[in-house]
């Protein structure tokens, strides 16, 4: 059975709608003053090799005032750059050489936490329980007969109890890090400041926001238990994300926030936008965090959660294009991200995980709306899986024994030694050490190779931008009937279709009738008038 959705529409206003987002963790992206740590300086003079690979724009992790427990999104300061990563004045230039180069800057917002270490947060400790100071964030008395047990059975994303006693006996509430302090969204003062923010960082230049935990700023009235946690029955809390309701996510209230939000950037010019981190029960509650009168698109992570077939792909490629016509807003495609395991290791790692991360990306990148890269996956960087314990630097992972460091290992450009050119030149810091097996991975190592996953990016990338069928205005996708494991598809532009084929069947697949191939994952051989797909590949055909 054939089964088309249409293409969302589109103007210059609206360039979120199609693009190609490059997600820059800055801590681990280029070091340009050999202290072993990523910067804005350093963004600032990658920025050519990013316009030439081929995306729109750049989002960037927090890289504000910080203590870094956890990696910047425990902020301390929302209006300032942490010495760490440069000065408010390599910002601008940052910002401005970007334009130049035709790329848009996204900087993420962390509104639902703030550091500890925030002059807030240290005035609420000083000012003592029932202070105005404390009614910006979440205190709360204890259970129990002296206090001594938590106000209710709410735990940590990172493991734990979400609350922490402090010595005047009460608790204050953190969904991450005890240094990570909860606000109350229902105080005035909290709402204005981030307006405040949000205009800051708009009038410095910044084309939108990736919104932190966008769906956990209000939390149930009354704080109400949830009935289970790890201690009582043994099940995670967190295990819920994404699939249930929990009483400190996804609460309606919070949409109140985002239609305050909205007019804000409306009321600049150039199509300034917000990209919700969000984690609702259902693709249907995602969905409420978009709109007209609230952001302008969310990740939807049941891609990333797909597993490799051709079932599971399909399945979550047709509710998450169903959803986006429902809502007129573009579909996310995210692989990988700072918090989650590299896909090439989430698909089998080695040889065989590359190879179908590779196809991986033929697929996202052909489907229609926002694809979000992550850095170093256009490198085909596996997950760092042996990182030393005591390296390592998740909040999670004391808690859980679970740890994001892996894929944060910063990026390799060049050179026969780690950390491969993350510094300047005879610089050998890196926060984290890269593996050997890096050296054939870097930038330049791959630059100009045919064949290499770098080369790949650039030509799928390339072809994205030119080809009018996969314009934002092209049409959407038609699925084609391709034998069992096999999933293909077609967009067109009036006469000229781009067909993308994935082979996850198994065995090579027989591709005839699509047209030339344009792009590939791996060689194609010729075989009479079709071409042979190979196992765990994917291509782009091209008819006009
Ligand atoms: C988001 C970030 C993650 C961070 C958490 C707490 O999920 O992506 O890295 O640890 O929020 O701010």
């Amino acid at each position: 059975m054939t089964v088309s959705h249409p293409a969302p529409p589109t103007s210059d206003d609206d360039w979120w709608r199609s693009a190609v987002v490059y997600q820059v963790y800055v801590r681990s992206f280029a070091d340009s003053n050999g202290d072993g740590v990523g910067d804005l300086q350093g963004i600032r003079e990658r920025l050519p090799y990013l316009r030439d690979l081929g995306v729109d724009a750049l989002w960037l992790t927090p890289f504000y005032t910080s203590p870094m427990i956890d990696g910047g999104y425990d902020v301390a300061d929302y209006r300032d750059v942490d010495p760490m990563f440069g000065t408010l004045a390599d910002f601008d230039a940052m910002i401005t050489d970007a334009h130049a180069l035709g790329l848009r800057i996204i900087v993420d917002l962390v509104p639902n936490h703030t550091s500890s270490a925030h002059p807030w947060f240290q005035a609420a400790l000083a000012a003592g329980p029932g202070s105005p100071e404390r009614a910006r964030y979440l205190f709360a008395e204890g259970t129990g007969e002296d206090g001594e047990l938590p106000p209710n059975d709410w735990e940590s994303i990172f493991g734990g109890p979400a609350w922490t006693r402090i010595a005047d006996g009460q608790w204050y509430l953190h969904l991450f890090d005890p240094a990570q302090p909860d606000l109350d969204w229902r105080h005035p003062e909290v709402r204005a400041e981030f307006e405040g923010v949000l205009r800051f960082w708009l009038d410095r230049g910044v084309d939108g926001f990736r919104i932190d935990v966008a769906h956990g700023m209000i939390k149930a009235e009354g704080l109400p238990d949830v009935g289970f946690n790890s201690m009582t029955t043994g099940q995670r809390q967190a295990e819920l994300l994404g699939k249930g309701r929990l009483p400190y996510f996804d609460q309606d209230e919070v949409h109140d926030i985002y239609r305050a939000w909205r007019p804000i950037l409306d009321s600049y010019p150039g199509g300034r936008m917000a990209v919700a981190e969000a984690w609702a029960e259902t693709p249907q509650r995602l969905a409420r965090y978009i709109g007209p009168d609230e952001l302008h698109q969310a990740f939807s992570f049941d891609f990333l959660d797909a597993t490799w077939s051709a079932d599971s792909f399909r399945k979550v490629i047709d509710t998450a294009l169903a959803e986006s016509t429902i809502v007129g807003a573009p579909t996310t495609w995210v692989l990988s991200n700072h918090d989650k395991q590299r896909h090439v290791t989430r698909y089998g790692d080695g040889a065989e995980g590359l190879r179908r991360a590779r196809a991986a990306t033929l697929l996202m990148l052909a489907l229609p709306g926002c694809a979000y890269i992550y850095q170093g996956e256009e490198l085909g960087l596996p997950e760092v899986l042996d990182l030393p314990d005591d390296l390592r630097q998740d909040p999670a992972f004391l808690r859980t024994g679970e740890s994001r460091d892996g894929c944060r290992v910063p990026i390799p450009w060049s050179g026969e030694l780690a950390p491969y050119g993350f510094g300047p030149a005879g610089s050998e810091l890196s926060w984290l050490p890269a593996p050997a097996t890096w050296r054939a991975l870097s930038v330049a190592a791959q630059a100009g190779v045919p064949g290499s996953t770098l080369e790949l990016y650039r030509t799928a990338l390339r072809i994205r931008r030119d080809h009018p069928a996969l314009a934002a205005d092209a049409g959407g996708v038609t699925w084609l009937e391709a034998g069992p494991g096999v999933l293909a598809f077609s967009r067109a532009a009036g006469d000229t279709v781009l067909t993308c084929v994935v082979n996850i069947s198994g065995a090579p697949a027989l591709i005839d009738g699509y047209g030339a191939p344009i792009a590939a994952s791996e060689p194609l051989t010729g075989q009479g008038s079709g071409h042979r797909l190979p196992v765990d590949a994917a291509a782009w055909f091209e008819r006009r």
